[in-house]
């Protein structure tokens, strides 16, 4: 996996830095030193290098991942970048507990997760998708509706689950059931040893509920339309 990710990694930066650029314009220019690509100065990597290793997991349409259980990998395009930012920020220190995406969060400076973070939530933006209404598109079950009332679920999410109060939460109107389902049950184990996520605030709410519970409010979430999307691209554009 850490091979792949090099590669796609290795294969980027080759791509965006002007090093190609200057090895074709050397014979006209002898004095150039060819090690000193000046116009490449630290940091100077574009946001297209840096999201190139996200793609192959958050960038292909129904892809899976199998830690704790198989579901689909989040939809992240569209997410509001403090979220984004909070979330990574939160696998980097351990908040929440995920081998895959604490290595990768690891790696990534504050301004990589600033920069990342801006561009996937401009990313849902692309293609001009007509405005969420401000209720959800569709009535729960009557048992549904008793739990979504009964922890308030809308007084964060937003009433129709896409536009929360905070711009550092998520949206969730749309994303994956199978995703959402796993998520719920990591804030009520908490700071487990090997799953878990730490977050004082849904960790309290997930107790509330059985698993089967969680299960229904995760089914009826991700049956509203929502703003996030899956965005494949070419990796080498
Ligand atoms: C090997 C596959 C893989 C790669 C590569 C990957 N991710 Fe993830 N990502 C996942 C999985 C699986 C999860 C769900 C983790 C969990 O259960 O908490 C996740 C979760 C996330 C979340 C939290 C989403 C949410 O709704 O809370 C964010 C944000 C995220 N990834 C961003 C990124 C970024 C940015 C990159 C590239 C720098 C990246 N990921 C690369 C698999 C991957
Ligand atoms: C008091 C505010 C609040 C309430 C009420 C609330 N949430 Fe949350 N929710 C949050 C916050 C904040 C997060 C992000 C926590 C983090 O950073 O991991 C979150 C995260 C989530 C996530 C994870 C999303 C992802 O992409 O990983 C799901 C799913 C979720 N909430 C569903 C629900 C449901 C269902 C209810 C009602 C049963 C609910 N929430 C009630 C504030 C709230």
């Amino acid at each position: 996996m850490n091979k792949l990710l090099n590669t796609l990694f290795a294969v980027s930066v080759a791509c965006a830095t002007p090093l190609a650029l200057a090895q074709a314009s050397a014979p006209a220019a002898p004095a150039a030193p060819a090690a000193k690509p000046a116009a490449a100065p630290a940091g100077a990597k574009s946001v297209e290098a840096k999201v190139a290793m996200c793609i192959g997991c958050h960038g292909i349409k129904g892809y899976q991942a199998s830690f704790p259980e198989i579901h689909k990998v989040p939809m992240i395009s569209g997410q509001s970048a403090k979220y984004i930012a909070a979330a990574l920020n939160a696998y980097k220190t351990g908040d929440r507990k995920h081998p895959t995406m604490r290595g990768i969060a690891d790696s990534l400076s504050d301004q990589d997760i600033a920069d990342i973070s801006a561009y996937y939530e401009a990313h849902g933006k692309e293609g001009g998708k007509p405005a969420l209404a401000e209720q959800p598109s569709r009535q729960p079950s009557p048992q549904v509706a008793a739990l979504l009332q009964k922890a308030a679920c809308a007084s964060c999410h937003g009433a129709n689950m896409s536009k929360p109060i905070d711009p550092s939460y998520p949206k969730i109107a749309g994303q994956h059931a199978d995703y959402m389902f796993v998520a719920l049950k990591a804030y009520k184990a908490g700071n487990g040893q090997t799953v878990g996520r730490s977050n004082g605030v849904m960790g309290a709410i997930a107790k509330q509920f059985s698993n089967a519970e969680l299960k229904a409010l995760a089914g009826y979430v991700s049956s509203l339309d929502g703003e996030l999307s899956v965005k494949p691209e070419d990796k080498f554009r």
